[in-house]
């Protein structure tokens, strides 16, 4: 017994989105381990506020991260998990040394842009095969992230 006998979606679909959102959900746990970072080693005049902030956004993202996975489920597949193979599937680096307000926000725009792209590439093929589902998880991801993408180019103004 397998979910997608019930789902009424294309099987060739199914592997080609758990493809896609397990590429999401590799980056998102680089970038996950990489908010941890900037969180404690953040320094300087925006400290608190950044601190705080990092904080809620890896809260935030274990949320998210649970709900690609599970959506893998769903669609059949298994969600990464191992650390290897999030190294590997994940185009994200792990941050080094970083400490400076400018270059977390710098970072976190970066590991942003390739989340909207990724999620830009899941949403149309989810889209083209009807999967609503999926389709409404990636534009909820992308609403959120440009909102974040405006406020920090904002917070970057001199
Ligand atoms: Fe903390």
């Amino acid at each position: 017994m397998k979910t997608t006998n019930y789902l009424h979606l294309d099987e060739a679909y199914t592997v080609k989105a758990v493809e896609k959102l397990n590429q999401l959900a590799a980056n998102f746990h680089i970038y996950y381990s990489n908010l941890r970072a900037f969180h404690w080693h953040v320094e300087g005049r925006s400290f608190f506020v950044l601190h705080e902030q990092l904080e809620k956004m890896y809260d935030e993202l274990a949320e998210n991260i649970d709900e690609v996975a599970e959506r893998i489920l769903q669609l059949g597949g298994t969600p990464v998990r191992f650390f290897k193979d999030i190294e590997s599937l994940a185009t994200l680096k792990q941050a080094v040394n970083v400490s400076k307000e400018s270059d977390i926000i710098e970072q976190v725009l970066e590991s942003i842009s390739l989340f909207i792209k990724i999620e830009r590439e899941g949403l149309a093929l989810a889209a083209e095969n009807g999967d609503d589902t999926t389709v409404g998880l990636l534009s909820e991801y992308l609403q959120g992230q440009e909102k974040l993408v405006w406020m920090l180019t904002a917070y970057l103004k001199k």
